[in-house]
């Protein structure tokens, strides 16, 4: 059995790997907008997981991923070559407020996602758009997931009360040397694309459409390797800046009652009406110190990480591939897979411990160079789950003091929860929460 099909313990039958982007929305879309695209929309054969290397030569500028639905897309979608997690502030004082940025906010997601011709305006005046990938938007498979943080809620008494149970101000872990100025904020914004234009396109036009409202306090871009696929089609993990393959272990996006049991946020876990379908983000900025790294020795690295680093392989199935499951059970003492290694306090595939699985989303990051002329790269780490205690706080605790340390260090990031998504075009983004907040003002006069 693989990786991916035994991950999930009682998951139900193994969805199959094809079909996922149908499911998952992932089509090629015209450039221009209107009832014809969905007519015409392409599902492509092979279906991708979440952490699967964008596959080479397969990207169109017409790739489009739905954009309305039960759940926001960019959770479960799998990656684009691009990625961008952006933290702002919010100027709302009423539920009006938040009901006009919600709006707007969906308004040009909306837009960006599906695509289409720029406006002209008169010349006279500012263009509708920036200009920087040209006259006609194209979705270039654009995802776009808003999240709130807890300050939202916890600087506006008449949200207060609507908060998300387990969403707080992200606290320091042991390892961590967090720069105020790349923590936390009211609300992300998540973006992916095939094209990082895209992407910087999109921050671009919300910072345009919505100065009013939104107030951009830090950014952070990443990317995925562009691999080709097998001979048989398949695409393997991207490899991360520590040069192991990222995502083996990941939990099949595909399967949605593992997805439902995992990372949506259901009715069992006590949370506000307004937040069932939405998900806990978790984002890290975990420097890797690359130079340090390039040194040690390989069989080192290894034992770290618990994987090979050309195939994936666990270490106690040399010949084994990425997706074949550790058997820690036959190593209790880790003489092939150390106690400590990062796969096994991470997972260690106990009973007990299968409640703590995460989604990962993660983009490799490249800033430049430091100050002592080190390489600034690392992980813009990203993952999803129903209940953030049960899933980052507990793999992160259990990952404290682990060797994987000496080379990490992370710097940034935040809890957020991902809203639920818009359902059509009659609704928007955070709708649920602005009625919330409407019922709880009017029951208060
Ligand atoms: C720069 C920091 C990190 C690096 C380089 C890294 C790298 C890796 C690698 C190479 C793997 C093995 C392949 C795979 O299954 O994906 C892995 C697995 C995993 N990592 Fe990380 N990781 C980092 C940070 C984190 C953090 C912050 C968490 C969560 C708190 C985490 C959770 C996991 C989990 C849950 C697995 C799967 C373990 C399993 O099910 O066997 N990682 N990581």
């Amino acid at each position: 059995m693989t990786e991916r099909d035994s991950e999930i313990p009682s998951a139900g039958p193994a969805a199959s790997r094809r079909g996922v982007l149908g499911a998952l929305g992932l089509m090629a879309a015209c450039p221009f907008a209107g009832m014809a695209r969905d007519a015409e929309a392409k599902i492509p054969a092979a279906a991708r997981h979440v952490t699967d290397a964008p596959a080479f030569n397969r990207a169109s500028p017409e790739d489009r991923v739905a954009f309305f639905g039960r759940h926001q897309a960019g959770m479960t979608t799998p990656r684009p070559a691009n990625g961008m997690v952006a933290s702002f502030a919010v100027a709302v004082a009423t539920p009006d407020d938040l009901e006009d940025l919600f709006r707007r906010l969906t308004d040009r997601l909306a837009f960006l996602t599906a695509g289409g011709p720029v406006p002209r305006l008169d010349p006279k005046l500012p263009a509708a758009d920036s200009g920087i990938v040209g006259p006609i938007v194209r979705p270039d498979a654009l995802t776009a997931t808003v999240a709130v943080g807890a300050s939202l809620f916890d600087d506006r008494p008449w949200l207060a009360p609507l908060k998300p149970r387990r969403l707080r101000r992200m606290k320091r872990f042991a390892n961590d040397a967090l720069d105020a100025g790349l923590c936390h904020g009211d609300l992300t914004l998540q973006i992916c694309a095939n094209t990082q234009d895209t992407t910087i396109h999109a921050l671009r036009d919300i910072l345009k459409s919505l100065p009013d409202r939104l107030i951009l306090r830090w950014k952070q871009e990443g990317n995925v390797p562009v691999v080709a696929p097998g001979p048989d089609g398949t695409t393997e993990s991207a490899r991360n800046f520590l040069g192991f393959r990222d995502g083996s272990a990941n939990p099949d996006a595909s399967d949605e009652t593992s997805m439902d049991r995992l990372v949506w946020i259901g009715p069992e876990r006590g949370e506000p009406d307004w937040a069932l379908g939405g998900s806990y983000q978790v984002v890290r900025i975990i420097r890797n110190f690359v130079e340090r790294w390039d040194r040690t020795p390989l069989g080192e690295q290894e034992r770290i990480m618990g994987r090979a680093r050309i195939t994936g392989a666990p270490l106690d199935q040399r010949d084994a591939t990425e997706f074949h499951a550790p058997d820690y059970a036959r190593d209790p003492d880790g003489r092939l897979t150390p106690l400590d290694a990062h796969i096994r306090l991470a997972n260690p595939r106990r009973p007990e411990t299968a409640e703590n699985i995460i989604l990962r989303r993660p983009f490799n990051y490249s800033n430049g160079v430091t100050r002592s002329g080190q390489l600034d790269q690392g992980l813009l780490f990203i993952c999803y789950q129903a209940d953030l205690d049960n899933g980052f706080v507990a793999v992160q605790r259990r990952l404290d003091g682990e060797p994987l340390e000496e080379y990490v260090k992370p710097v940034g990031g935040g809890y957020f929860l991902a809203l639920p998504g818009a359902h059509d075009a009659s609704d928007y983004l955070g709708s649920r929460l602005v009625a919330a907040a409407r019922s709880l003002a009017a029951g208060s006069l």
